[in-house]
């Protein structure tokens, strides 16, 4: 099989509306709180193979938006029989992907949550086998020890990325730095500052 086979037509159909709208938007250079902020495309099919790698039973996500990333996590863990739970702190942008998710024939798979990633992740079930953080290192910072104790030994903890060149961040700033000492300091991690067109952190529980 190939990707887009991998998808029903309703879900690549909402999947091209909002990389669409997504391009359209980072060419405008909008600022908007309700913009689509996706995944680029290859990061998500990464993730999708990932769920379907680690036999994803429980799937969690930092950072829904438009539910962009989310059908993709959601479509491999239907293929496994698992569940995803996800958050976002903007209640419109939840509205927004439980109509993706309606669209794509995922509602089944997600549960949808508003409120800070922090009190998400207390509210987590475990083991998780996959966790996707998207929004900023220095705000999911106080979930890390959470999500940590939550993941499975086997578990996969996905950092979206920065630019090649914000990499002098991990030394400067003290929240990127307690972040690297928080996985690469860790007996139990394995952590790898992943370099593909942006760096990607990919952290495995032994
Ligand atoms: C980059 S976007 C996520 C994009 C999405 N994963 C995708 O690929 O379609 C980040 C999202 O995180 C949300 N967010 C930011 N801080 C948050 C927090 N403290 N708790 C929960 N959600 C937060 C924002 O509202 C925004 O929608």
């Amino acid at each position: 099989m190939h990707f887009p086979t991998l998808f029903s037509p309703a879900q690549l159909q909402i999947l091209d509306e909002l990389k669409t709208r997504d391009l359209e938007e980072r060419q405008a250079g909008s600022t908007e709180v309700m913009r689509v902020r996706a995944l680029r495309q290859n990061v998500a099919r990464f993730l999708h193979l990932m769920v379907l790698q680690t036999r994803a039973r429980l799937v969690a996500e930092f950072g829904t938006s438009a539910g962009y990333s989310t059908i993709h996590l959601a479509a491999a863990a239907q293929r496994m029989g698992g569940r995803v739970f996800t958050v976002d702190n903007v209640p419109e942008k939840t509205a927004w992907a439980r109509r993706s998710l309606e669209a794509a024939g995922l509602s089944e798979v997600v549960e949808l949550f508003t409120c800070d990633g922090v009190e998400f992740a207390e509210a987590l079930p475990s083991p998780l086998d996959l966790v996707l953080v998207d929004y900023g290192i220095p705000t999911f910072l106080p979930a890390l020890d959470t999500v940590k104790a939550k993941l499975r030994p086997g578990g996969l903890l996905f950092v979206d990325g920065w630019g090649m060149d914000e990499e002098e961040r991990w030394e400067t700033d003290p929240d990127y730095r307690a972040f690297k000492e928080g996985l690469e300091g860790d007996p139990g991690f394995v952590a790898w500052r992943m370099p593909l067109e942006k760096v990607h952190l990919l952290a495995v529980k032994l």
